[in-house]
């Protein structure tokens, strides 16, 4: 038997823009996508000679096949024709659930770097981001990682260049937002605003902070702020402490903000703890 380690990252939109609802259901999406020093810690015992199993350390997390991390495995073998010969996973989590940080999608794809690592690389890593398409549409991003333009259901990457260093204050509410209604809300709606993905890129590749924080922009953003205006607070605290910006990620609820530096990034921590647990330092990876 062997025991796997791989980390976990959580991400975050930059920017995030619906496009439109497609045939299949899904929408159209163009985000740029970035992952963060936030993580789970994925072990995987290979070779175990037993039935599957999956453990983690948090209460309320599916423990069997619905696990994303779980069906991961089961994609990995069944496409490429290997017997694990039994596993168990253990999941240590920090990634809050509901959040829009894709720790889900992050177990997965950690999931599936592990196997195709320990066993010789039978997929090189496009194929194995797509692999990860098949179960959800952000494990693509969260297999390759670092900062991505997605596009389509979220599985068409083309990397960007690197965000430059910063530090982000992510803080989670304790409310959480469902995603497919949260989809269907926006279909109901004129999106008034949308973020300017070219503006983003040119900043990426200017390595301009400045300017980065200035295109961040989320279109569901406004509509989760409008029915749970403790969002405002939140914000109001990371805007009081110098913030560069301050956006809801992905789905929701957790809102991130990019910090000029360490100290203000640590006040504002301070500052949200007591009401909101759910608040972690993190830098750009
Ligand atoms: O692919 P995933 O299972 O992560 O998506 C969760 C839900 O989010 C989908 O069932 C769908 O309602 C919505 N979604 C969408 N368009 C996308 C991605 C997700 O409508 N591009």
């Amino acid at each position: 038997m062997t025991t796997l380690f791989e980390p976990a990252f959580a991400k975050i939109n930059l920017t995030l823009d619906v496009l439109g609802k497609r045939d299949d259901g899904y929408h159209e999406l163009q985000t740029v996508m970035q992952t963060i020093s936030l993580r789970d810690d994925i072990e995987i015992d290979v070779g175990t000679g037993k039935p599957w199993v999956l453990k983690c350390d948090k209460e309320g997390v599916p423990c069997d096949e619905r696990n994303l991390a779980w069906k991961a495995a089961k994609v990995f073998s069944d496409v490429t024709g290997i017997d694990l010969g039994g596993i168990e996973i253990r999941i240590t989590k920090r990634i809050p659930s509901e959040a829009g940080l894709g720790g889900g999608s992050a177990d997965a794809a950690a999931v599936l770097r592990a196997l195709n690592g320990h066993f010789g690389a039978p997929l090189s890593i496009g194929a194995l981001a797509e692999l990860g398409g098949q179960i959800g549409s952000d494990i693509p991003f969260c297999v390759i990682g670092g900062t991505c333009m997605c596009e389509g259901r979220g599985e068409k990457l083309r990397v960007l260049p690197k965000m430059p260093e910063c530090v982000i204050v992510v803080c989670k509410p304790e409310f959480g937002v469902s995603t497919p209604e949260l989809y269907r809300k926006i279909d109901s709606v004129a999106i008034p605003k949308h973020p300017d993905n070219r503006a983003m890129e040119a900043a990426l590749l200017a390595g301009d902070l400045g300017k980065v924080a200035e295109n961040v922009y989320n279109v569901f953003d406004p509509i989760v702020t409008e029915e749970h205006l403790e969002m405002n607070y939140i914000k109001s605290i990371m805007n009081s402490y110098g913030a560069l910006t301050f956006q809801m990620t992905g789905s929701g609820s957790a809102i991130f903000a990019i910090m000029p530096d360490f100290e203000y990034a640590a006040v504002v921590c301070n500052m949200l703890r007591e009401n909101y647990p759910g608040i972690f330092i993190s830098m750009p990876v």
